[in-house]
């Protein structure tokens, strides 16, 4: 199954993908994160040994890496350049992996079918789209803001797009606009998430609010996120609570996700 998160600045993205992450894991699965901020942190959230982050380096930033892929420099714009690089080698080599989550950095490069045409995008279009079509494992992908750097090859292979909200009207429509983004790209599968819920007036807010797409669940405001993040662990260990409810959201975006498939 693959998931791609999306949501408005700072909702809680990468706090949602992380949980869901582990509860994969927790349910027999393997998984792979893509961070694919260009600040990521998608590590620290998952509670990563700090000398497995430290080995980790976003794609976009090897440059002799991408050199050798694409037979040109980075930051080169136009002239001649492979535009379907190999790949496949690249998620096992590039990614460190922890108690069953297997994490890659991405790096701060547009992905979009009408983002920037150079060497590294083309590296990381090629390589996502091969993690999406053709990895047997549940593959969540944390992007950073609305679904602009999906194409249109990536966006047909995510089953499902959770899109983010906090009960604020700002959030909500962010969600609007991704919304239609993503019917843009024909991504079928979209589904709110409410984050930093804390009372049944959130919980109203969002789905009134919601620009038509069904909430699948709700994670509530808490402590624990904040710790885990002073602790440097996962706020998955951290909360009983959390991993409660993420593993309950793992369980509805897969049934309403296989809803939608055989409907
Ligand atoms: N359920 C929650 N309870 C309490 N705090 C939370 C929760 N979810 C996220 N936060 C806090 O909100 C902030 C943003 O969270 P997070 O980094 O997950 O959001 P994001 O959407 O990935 O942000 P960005 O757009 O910067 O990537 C962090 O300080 C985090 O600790
Ligand atoms: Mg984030």
């Amino acid at each position: 199954m693959k998931i791609a998160v999306t949501g408005k600045g700072g909702v809680g993205k990468t706090t949602l993908t992380a949980l869901l992450a582990r509860a994969f894991v927790d349910q027999g699965y393997r998984v792979l994160a893509i961070d694919a901020d260009p600040s990521p942190c998608l590590g620290q959230a998952l509670g990563f040994p700090a000398e497995a982050l430290a080995r980790l380096e976003p794609i976009a930033r090897m440059e002799a890496l991408i050199y050798e892929r694409t037979g040109a420099q980075p930051g080169t714009i136009g002239g001649y350049f492979k535009l379907n690089p190999r790949v496949d080698d690249l998620p096992d080599q590039f990614s460190v992996e922890d108690r069953g989550v297997r994490l890659l950095e991405l790096g701060a490069v547009e992905m979009g079918g009408a983002g920037c045409i150079c060497p590294e995008s083309a590296v990381l279009r090629a390589l996502v789209t091969h993690l999406l079509l053709r990895r047997d494992e549940v593959v969540l992908l944390d992007l950073y803001a609305g679904v602009e750097h999906l194409g249109r090859a990536t966006a047909d292979s995510v089953d499902a797009m959770l899109i983010v909200v906090e009960p604020t009207r700002r959030s909500l429509g962010t969600a609007a606009q991704i919304k239609a983004l993503a019917l843009d790209l024909k991504l079928p599968r979209l589904f709110l998430v409410g984050s930093k819920v804390q009372t049944d007036d959130d919980r109203r807010l969002i789905e009134a609010g919601s620009p038509g797409l069904p909430v699948i669940g709700y994670l509530p405001l808490d402590e624990a996120v904040r710790q885990a993040d002073l602790e440097g662990v996962a706020a998955y260990d951290l909360s009983p609570s959390l991993r409660e409810v993420a593993t309950e959201l793992v369980l509805s975006v897969q049934r309403k996700t296989t809803e939608l498939l055989s409907a």
